[in-house]
């Protein structure tokens, strides 16, 4: 009746897809959905590692009692307290009141924060590298501190060498059918995974970087993170990917062009810069218009590729508004390891130039390219020469790269 397909011995994915919510943490659109992967192993002592949002508690209910029928849980470990993971505790404490929760003394801090009433005596502090006897599984667990929240860690089954890896390695998109790495398209997952770390996960590559060395002397045959699909395949395909990412290393020769613009002139510069980049050679080019494209695609195509332009007409002093937000969050996120480009566009003091340039001075992780080029609406031919010669240095430089 449930799908709960089964990893290794006597370990299940009791997780939900949802197609219902529109944006993950309430800004990130969700055309694809979210899986809110949970997973419980049916050993003599029952254990569940993490439970899903509450609106399908309902459904991760009749999940759990399709595999172990009128058996108690024995435990719940918590890796992560942000409600897409943590939000069915209470119904399933008020389903088995006798379970023990398990996390670390941070966990118990944001359980109390998020759920007053919760009944402290349930929960079990453990330390890293404790041991958690379940029978045949025995669970160990390491901190990740700040992937990507306080109080992260990850679960490791000693017996199966499966990780139970929390956020780490998690993508967006529901599970369609295939659950695996090996059983999916994964070009899509891939676009979707790295849309989720450039988003969410990004502001912390040196504790991913830790945390990836922390785990590097463990046997893993499984790695079963809390979103999207598990990997038993290409295990180091994924840790790669994500040791990558942290350190800003792209994966492709190309650039993005983001742009902001009222009337089109931002928008005709931005397009005879990509016309240039293609001429030059380059065949991933990605041109975004900031006002249309939901910001959280662009990062990763910026967490993708070498090259970042930005373009952005002036406004009332300053960067045009929808072009705000996404130079922010980079700045915030530390955006390092890229060559960048400015142009834009003002009628009387300018100021979106001034704006892109106010970003890239703040980040010293960043190569500007050429110098910043400004036209008073329609570009004029020389405007057209700098331009041409913006993206062809651009070319030059990150075709050059090895
Ligand atoms: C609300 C508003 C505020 C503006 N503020 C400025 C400004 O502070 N400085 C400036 O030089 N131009 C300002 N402009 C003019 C535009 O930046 C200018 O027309 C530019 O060419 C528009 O580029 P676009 O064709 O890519 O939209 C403003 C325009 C609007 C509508
Ligand atoms: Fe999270
Ligand atoms: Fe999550």
């Amino acid at each position: 009746m449930y799908c709960c397909a089964a990893i290794g011995n006597d370990i299940y994915w009791v997780g939900v897809n949802d197609r219902k919510t529109e944006r993950f943490e309430n800004y990130l659109p969700l055309p694809s959905g979210v899986a809110y992967n949970s997973y419980l192993i049916n050993d003599e002592k029952v254990c569940l590692i993490d439970t899903v949002e509450v609106r399908q508690s309902g459904t991760f209910l009749n999940k759990i009692t399709a595999i172990i029928g009128d058996k108690n849980i024995d435990y719940l470990v918590v890796n992560h307290m942000e409600p897409d993971h943590s939000g069915s505790m209470d119904e399933i404490l008020r389903a088995y009141p006798e379970i023990t929760i398990i996390g670390n003394a941070k966990t118990l801090q944001m359980i109390k924060a998020f759920y007053p009433s919760f009944p402290e005596a349930s929960f079990k502090a453990i330390k890293e590298g404790d041991i958690l006897d379940l029978g045949t599984h025995k669970l160990t667990f390491a901190m990740v501190p700040m992937v990507h929240w306080p109080e992260s860690m990850v679960t490791y089954d000693i017996t199966e060498k499966v990780l139970f890896s929390n956020d780490a390695f998690g993508s967006f998109g529901t599970l369609d059918g295939g659950m695996w790495d090996d059983e999916v398209n994964f070009d899509f997952y891939k676009g979707e995974m790295r849309r989720y770390y450039a988003n969410i996960v990004g502001k912390y590559g040196p504790q991913v970087t830790n945390a990836i060395k922390k785990l590097g002397g463990l046997e893993i045959k499984y790695i079963c993170p809390s979103h999207g699909i598990l990997w038993r395949k290409d295990i180091n395909r994924v840790i790669k990917y994500y040791a990558d990412w942290a350190q800003f290393i792209p994966e492709k020769k190309g650039v993005v062009v983001m742009y902001a613009s009222m009337y089109g002139n931002t928008e005709i510069m931005a397009n005879m810069i990509a016309r240039e980049l293609s001429q030059q050679g380059l065949k991933e080019i990605k041109v975004y218009d900031v006002s249309k494209t939901d910001s959280s695609f662009i990062m990763s195509d910026i967490w993708k590729y070498k090259g970042l332009i930005i373009g952005s007409c002036a406004h009332n002093n300053a960067l045009y508004p929808k072009m705000q937000p996404i130079l922010e969050k980079l700045q915030n996120y530390g955006l390092k390891n890229r060559y960048v480009g400015i142009f834009g566009n003002m009628m009387w003091s300018g100021g979106g130039v001034r704006g892109i340039q106010h970003f890239t001075d703040s980040l010293s992780g960043l190569e500007v390219i050429g110098k910043p080029i400004e036209a008073k609406g329609a570009p004029t031919h020389e405007i057209k020469e700098e331009l041409r010669a913006l993206a062809r240095e651009m070319a030059k430089k990150i075709l050059e790269e090895i």
